[in-house]
């Protein structure tokens, strides 16, 4: 087999708000993703360009992933290509968006009326459908199974374990660097065989980083709220990590 590293890309398949997906010439069972530089919210109506931050997510997500393979937990990612790229393992992604909250914000303060910034006393997990049309809906177990039938129960506890240890892991990589893990999505996806993998990217635009001593916020919501300085803090997060894991990995 060629090395990762010679890896040619062939048409692109899918284009997606963060990343295009590409075929691997070498080995049909891969594929190859590009960081866009855009970062959308609001479910794409908020729009810009940042040029830079797909380096930025490339290089954050890998890092974040090749760490969770030395703690044991294994994903998608295969090999960086290129300043922006990824060569991943290509799987059936499973419509379901997996937060994991350890702090009440975003979303959840806003539809249960609850001050941003409590810690809750254990983490829990919620499930959006992944559907854009739909603007991701909040769904429950239940829905997932009997009503999309996306997955069966035994796979959403599976889903929901490997993210609350996927967590723990998290967890520590970050407050390493002198950030608390508020909350952050998941996406999981399965290989032909059934087995669940860990997939698509775990990013400051997938996470949300709190700066333990000042408290500044280092992820997608400096674009959210418009608090300026985006890529400035991604940047941060990525010299961060790089200094403290990037050469054990
Ligand atoms: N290993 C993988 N195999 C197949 N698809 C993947 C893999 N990893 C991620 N994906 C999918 O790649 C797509 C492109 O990613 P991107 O983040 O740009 O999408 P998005 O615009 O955020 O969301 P959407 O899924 O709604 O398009 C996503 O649909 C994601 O689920
Ligand atoms: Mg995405």
């Amino acid at each position: 087999m060629a090395h990762p590293a010679s890896f040619t890309k062939t048409e692109m398949f899918y284009e997606g708000k963060a990343k295009r997906l590409f075929g691997v010439k070498e080995d049909a069972s891969l594929i190859y993703q590009e960081f866009k530089d855009s970062l959308t919210a609001l479910n794409g109506i908020k729009k810009s360009e940042m040029s830079g931050k797909g380096i930025l997510n490339r290089d954050i997500s890998s890092l974040v992933f090749r760490y969770l393979k030395k703690h044991g937990q294994s994903s998608h990612w295969v090999a960086d290509i290129g300043v922006n790229a990824m060569v991943t393992k290509k799987v059936k992604i499973i419509p379901l968006e997996v937060v994991v909250r350890n702090v009440v914000a975003g979303s959840l303060a806003k539809k249960l009326n609850q001050e941003e910034g409590r810690d809750l006393e254990k983490a829990i997990v919620d499930l959006h459908f992944k559907d854009d049309s739909l603007s991701d809906p909040f769904i429950n177990d239940d829905q997932a199974v009997h009503v999309l039938k996306v997955a069966t129960e035994v796979e959403v506890k599976k889903i929901k374990s490997m993210a609350l240890e996927i967590n723990e892991k998290l967890k520590t990589l970050f407050l390493g660097i002198g950030l608390k893990l508020v909350d952050f999505k998941l996406e999981f996806g399965k290989f032909e065989n059934g087995e669940i993998v860990l997939a698509d990217e775990i990013s400051p635009d997938t996470c949300r980083l709190w700066d333990v001593k000042t408290g500044e916020k280092r992820d997608k919501d400096r674009f959210r709220r418009d608090l300026g300085d985006v890529l400035e803090n991604y940047r941060i997060v990525w010299n961060d990590l790089n200094k403290k894991y990037g050469t054990g990995l």
